[in-house]
């Protein structure tokens, strides 16, 4: 299995902060914020990294990240996304690196305290597929939100007003080769942009999405709000914990 992290977009949310940089390069208590995604993809044994990045600031991940030794990584592949698009627009972009192997994709601001490797493990022994990862929030509103029937997902819905349940589905996805298919077939969402909500439903409707819930604390770090306290949380008790 191969990994992606998707680290492009404007971080709107946090102008001015990302008026100059990249969201993803910012400070995430004492390490830029890109560090946490790779380290949940190396931990889960994957040594074929894709970054894809955008924007004016692509550059500095390179004198950053150079060939991934503080990682112990042989060398890290990167990709530059034209525009905008929505995180299944980035994520296209990883067709050809993927050259029809299954891959894990991270969120670049996407931070656990723990790590995937037991569902890392579970999906390299799916045949085909898709897998998610849920965590229980107290704001669901906020996400794409898992729709139960007993334990199986019948929809993801993303941001919903009234959420279905108390679980977000978080920005870890494991997916076969066929989502780059799925991608292709995508049309823009209200906001405009190409959802991984919605090629997470393709999946689910051909029933071949499983998922987990995840250990530990998972924050994002897209808003003031969560960027200060996935930062808190780091200081506190450390991630990426093996
Ligand atoms: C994105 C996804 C959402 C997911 C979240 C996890 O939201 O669209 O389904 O729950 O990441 O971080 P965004 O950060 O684009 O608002």
């Amino acid at each position: 299995m191969k990994g992606v992290v998707l680290a492009g977009g404007l971080g709107s949310r946090l102008y001015p902060l990302t008026k100059v940089t990249n969201k993803h390069l910012l400070p995430v208590y004492n390490e830029p914020m890109i560090y946490y995604p790779i380290r949940i993809l190396v931990n889960a044994g994957i040594e074929e990294i894709l970054i894809v990045t955008g924007g004016n600031n692509a550059g500095d991940f390179l004198r950053l990240l150079e060939n991934g030794k503080d990682f112990g990584l042989k060398h890290i592949n990167y990709t530059y996304q034209q525009g905008e698009g929505g995180i299944a627009a980035a994520l296209s972009l990883a067709e050809h690196f993927a050259d029809r192997d299954k891959i894990a994709v991270v969120l670049g601001d996407n931070i656990i305290e723990g790590n995937i490797r037991k569902a890392a493990d579970e999906f390299r022994k799916q045949k085909e597929g898709a897998r998610i990862l849920l965590k229980e929030v107290s704001d669901p509103q906020r996400f794409g939100v898992p729709v139960f029937e007993g334990k199986k997902i019948i929809r993801v819905e993303e941001k919903p007003a009234n959420p279905a349940s108390n679980y977000a589905v978080i920005g870890i996805y494991m997916y076969d080769c066929r989502v780059f298919e799925f991608i292709r077939s995508l049309k823009p969402s209200e906001r405009g942009e190409l959802e991984i909500t919605d090629v997470n439903n393709f999946y689910i409707r051909e029933g071949k999405m499983q998922w987990d819930v995840l250990d530990g604390w998972w924050s994002d770090a897209g808003t003031f709000e969560s960027l200060q306290s996935a930062g808190n949380m780091v200081a506190k008790t450390g991630a990426n914990k093996i």
